[in-house]
């Protein structure tokens, strides 16, 4: 049998923090290195204009996002890492999808749902309003995206789930139209234990600003840390692990025994503050190398674009030839 393709999308629209660490990069950069499978992992760097309009917040996040992967240990030999704007085979391919899409399908997609049900709940007049078409595109994008690389498997969060659903139906509907053209992806969650809490108990994302970001200096590391939400237990008194964020955070990143140890720790007691120190130290010495690492990407971005630029390469060694396929099956050919 083919090896699985599998295939993930990060939108560059924030810093890495330590939710997205623990759920998709540490996963991911595993994955990474598993031999049997073939991998792709790309800057969604057209979604994040979706999300937001700040030019220098993309190109900072679009920098900060691949030093992190790199850093971690990302293998760039076997897998394929690279930005979605160094493939302009994507968004070609993305206008030739739309002609497959219902417009019905789009209007179901939850993210634009959402964007209307907030205009109703505010009272605007129109439900529209402020919805540009990249989000309301968003999903053929994401196909784009998928299907361009014949991805089998597609890791994501839950909330992209149906975002994967739809690539496969527009897949299917091209397919049906053009003959067996394109390859029907699969998504796959991941554990929603991987989801961490952040400092106000929610859960961490840069929408709630209560994130903890993974190279975060040492000094700014242990502050966020000491500001992390606990109950009002004094020393001495037994504490319980479930609902703990701390306790969460620290499981996250130890190994089985040791979170036992600590476990047995809350059951002594354990002063909130004490175990503050203990999880920053803890965190602090894991990510040490990686941020040293970090950092050194950070201040060389020419070295960084080289291995995005690497990375287009060999992608597109993929999807240049594919894209011709996909066009002479529309119709678009050289007429001699
Ligand atoms: N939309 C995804 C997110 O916000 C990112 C993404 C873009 C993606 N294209 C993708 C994920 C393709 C998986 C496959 O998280």
């Amino acid at each position: 049998m083919d090896r699985e393709i599998y295939l993930t999308g990060i939108t560059t629209t924030g810093t890495p923090h330590i939710g997205n660490y623990v759920g998709a990069i540490r996963p991911g950069i595993a994955a990474s290195q598993d031999l049997q499978k073939h991998n792709y992992y790309f800057l969604a760097d057209y979604h994040a204009l979706a999300k937001a309009g700040d030019p220098d917040r993309i190109a900072r996040s679009t920098l900060e996002i691949a030093a992190s992967w790199l850093a971690l240990g990302l293998d760039v030999e076997n897998a394929v890492f690279y930005r979605q704007s160094d493939i302009p085979e994507i968004p070609q391919l993305m206008w030739i999808l739309s002609s497959m899409t219902a417009k019905g399908l789009m209007n179901r997609a939850h993210s634009y749902k959402a964007a209307v049900q907030a205009n109703v709940e505010g009272g605007s007049k129109d439900p529209d309003r402020g919805i540009t078409m990249a989000l309301y595109g968003y999903p053929i994008l994401m196909a784009a995206d998928i299907l361009m690389f014949k991805a089998t498997k597609v890791p994501v969060g839950r909330d992209q789930k149906q975002h994967v659903e739809m690539a496969r139906d527009v897949a299917q509907r091209f397919n049906h139209h053009y003959g067996d053209v394109l390859v029907l992806p699969d998504p796959i969650i991941g554990d929603d234990t991987a989801v961490l809490a952040g400092l106000d108990g929610r859960k961490m994302s840069k929408s709630y600003n209560n994130t903890i970001p993974l190279f975060a200096p040492e000094k700014q590391l242990r502050k966020l840390i000491m500001k992390i939400k606990t109950n009002s237990l004094e020393p001495g008194e037994p504490k319980d692990t479930e609902d703990s964020v701390l306790f969460d955070i620290y499981r996250a990143f130890a190994t089985p025994e040791e979170t036992a140890v600590i476990a047995a720790r809350y059951d002594e007691g354990i002063a909130w503050g004490e175990m503050k120190q203990v999880l920053f130290e803890y965190i602090n010495e894991h990510i040490k190398p990686a941020r040293d690492e970090y950092e050194r990407l950070i201040s060389d971005p020419g070295e960084v674009e080289r291995q995005l630029l690497q990375g287009a390469e060999r992608a597109r060694e993929v999807s240049v030839p594919y894209l011709g396929k996909i066009r002479d099956a529309i119709g678009i050919r050289p007429l001699g």
